[in-house]
């Protein structure tokens, strides 16, 4: 059985649907629902569905929510290491417009007491791990600690870098062998790491090299999949290490939904590309790239963020035949 670990955040969303989202000074009234969520809560059990041996190493309060994350860990068949914290369990407040799109703001709560030492006492099941994911919703030494211990292990790692005003580290850059930022993201990596000034609204209009050329300064060791949301995405390998792919560099369109909420729609494209990649390593990069997609897709027809990752035999009744 494949085998992924995710290490990272776990949160409880408080939701709010509103015609657009609100302004400064504005007061606006919508519906209201709560779920659960966190990057790193979504993409393990986007990885699960997808059909992998997942485990879920995060921090949690000992409260409503701490026990949540536990009950749908234990639905999903999620392998729970959550060190325990005094601080109430992370929350997160969301505004979802009428088009799909949202704001959210996190409140990181528990999510703060994850150490590398905790970390480090999951070490057995990061070496016994075939992909270990992580984002920056939780202390960044931990999640080096995870990404570290992966490679020591030869599991392949993959690093969200999510959200944008993380602080993502060179460190953490040098043990993520598959790099997953999202437009925003990237343009903030480029600013910080390599002195680049792009627009993120303008990178999915770039030309493919030059987007190729900033990728392989960010990231010269390893494989950037930049997310550019219904633009599908962009995908760049090392020149000598394509996984499997024919080309350096390639975009992969997005499919094809019906779009109701996007909110953790980057979380199931990750979840879905660990699930995939840790499921057939020698497949070529490219078929867990269009599966991440589509998974992907699928998630956004549905309310909320871990509630909304479909089953991962769904994308294939979906998109038959490829
Ligand atoms: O990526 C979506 C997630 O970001 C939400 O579930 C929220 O909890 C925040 O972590
Ligand atoms: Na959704």
């Amino acid at each position: 059985m494949s085998r992924v670990v995710v290490a990272g955040s776990f949160n409880v969303d408080h939701v709010w649907h509103c015609a657009t989202l609100p302004r400064p000074g504005e007061t606006l009234a919508g519906g209201y629902s709560t779920g659960p969520g966190g990057k790193g809560f979504n993409q393990a059990v986007a990885s699960a569905l997808a059909g992998a041996d997942t485990t879920f190493v995060c921090a949690l309060g000992d409260d409503d929510g701490g026990r949540l994350a536990r009950r749908l860990a234990a639905a999903h068949g999620i392998d729970l290491r959550a060190a325990a914290s005094e601080a109430a369990t992370g929350t997160a407040g969301i505004y979802v417009g009428d088009d799909g799109t949202n704001s959210i703001v996190i409140g990181p709560g528990a999510n703060a007491a994850l150490t590398p030492e905790f970390v480090a006492a999951q070490g057995e099941a990061i070496a016994a791990a075939d992909v270990v994911l992580a984002q920056l919703e939780s202390p960044l030494h931990a999640i080096v600690e995870a990404l570290r211990l992966a490679r020591a292990s030869g599991a392949h790692t993959l690093l969200n870098p999510a959200p944008a005003n993380a602080g993502c580290s060179r460190e953490l850059l040098a043990v993520a062998e598959v790099l997953t930022p999202n437009e925003t993201e990237f343009s903030g990596l480029l600013a910080r790491h390599c002195g680049a000034d792009v627009d993120p609204a303008a990178l999915a209009g770039l030309d493919d090299e030059h987007l190729h050329r900033l990728c392989r300064t960010l990231l010269p060791r390893g494989t950037v999949v930049l997310t550019l949301g219904a633009m599908g995405c962009f995908v760049s390998h090392r020149e000598d290490s394509l996984r499997g792919d024919g080309q350096a560099h390639y975009r992969c369109p997005a499919a094809a939904a019906r779009v109701v909420d996007t909110t953790g729609a980057g979380d199931a494209f990750n979840g879905a590309l660990a699930a995939s990649l840790a499921g057939g390593p020698t497949r070529p990069f490219a078929t867990h790239v269009r599966f991440a997609t589509r998974y992907a897709a699928l998630s956004t027809e549905r309310p909320g963020a871990a509630a909304a990752m479909p089953g991962g035999d769904e994308v294939a009744s979906r998109f038959p035949g490829a």
